[in-house]
């Protein structure tokens, strides 16, 4: 599977970072090969900070995959093409409580050289390790529209990742080369 990917540097990622975490969406990862999981995430920042290239990812704590985020010190978080819609749909909306999201059938996990768990239809991953994390705190909204988006009181935790690594899907020509 890894040998389907490039790893190139953060500086080099072409994508718009707004678009792929926007409107793309991106699956969250953390966990072992035999016992991870993932949800879908559209909320989520990429820049530099500590002088490292970092992302940042919002995660609330009723989510399954807290508690791995929690438990690991790395993450992935891998964007894919429109084709995975129904898969980003299905871990956005179902728990890994409720189902093993491991089994999903059209979806393929794999282990990369870092030990991390990301997924062969991405094309593009970055392997992050946490950094810091921080919870989203009320007494500090500046407007209350914030405010609202949490009636259940349910604050985001953000985990500041360290991209450590970027693996882009290899492009393949017509006869099997790239
Ligand atoms: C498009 C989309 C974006 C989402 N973004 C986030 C997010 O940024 N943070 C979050 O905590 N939940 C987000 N969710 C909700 C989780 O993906 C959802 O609750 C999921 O079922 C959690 O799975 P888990 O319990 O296995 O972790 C999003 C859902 C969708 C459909």
């Amino acid at each position: 599977m890894v040998e389907n990917f490039i790893q190139i540097k953060p500086e080099n990622i072409e994508d718009n970072i707004f678009k792929l975490i926007g409107t793309d969406w991106m699956l969250v990862c953390a966990g072992a090969p035999n016992n991870f999981n993932m949800m879908t995430a559209s909320w989520g920042c990429a820049g530099v900070l500590w002088r490292k290239p970092v992302v940042v990812s919002f995660i609330r704590p009723q989510r399954h995959t807290f508690a791995y985020l929690e438990n690991n010190g790395w993450f992935t978080l891998n964007f894919f093409d429109d084709e995975m819609r129904d898969v980003l749909n299905l871990c956005g909306t179902v728990s890994g409580r409720d189902m093993n999201k491991m089994e999903i059938e059209d979806i393929t996990p794999f282990e990369t050289d870092r030990g991390n768990v990301a997924f062969a239809e991405a094309k593009l991953i970055l392997e992050c390790r946490k950094l810091y994390y921080d919870d989203i705190k009320p007494e500090f909204f500046q407007v209350f529209e914030i405010e609202m988006i949490y009636p259940a009181k349910d604050y985001h935790r953000l985990y500041i990742g360290e991209i450590a690594g970027v693996l882009k899907k290899r492009k393949y020509d017509s006869f099997g080369a790239f």
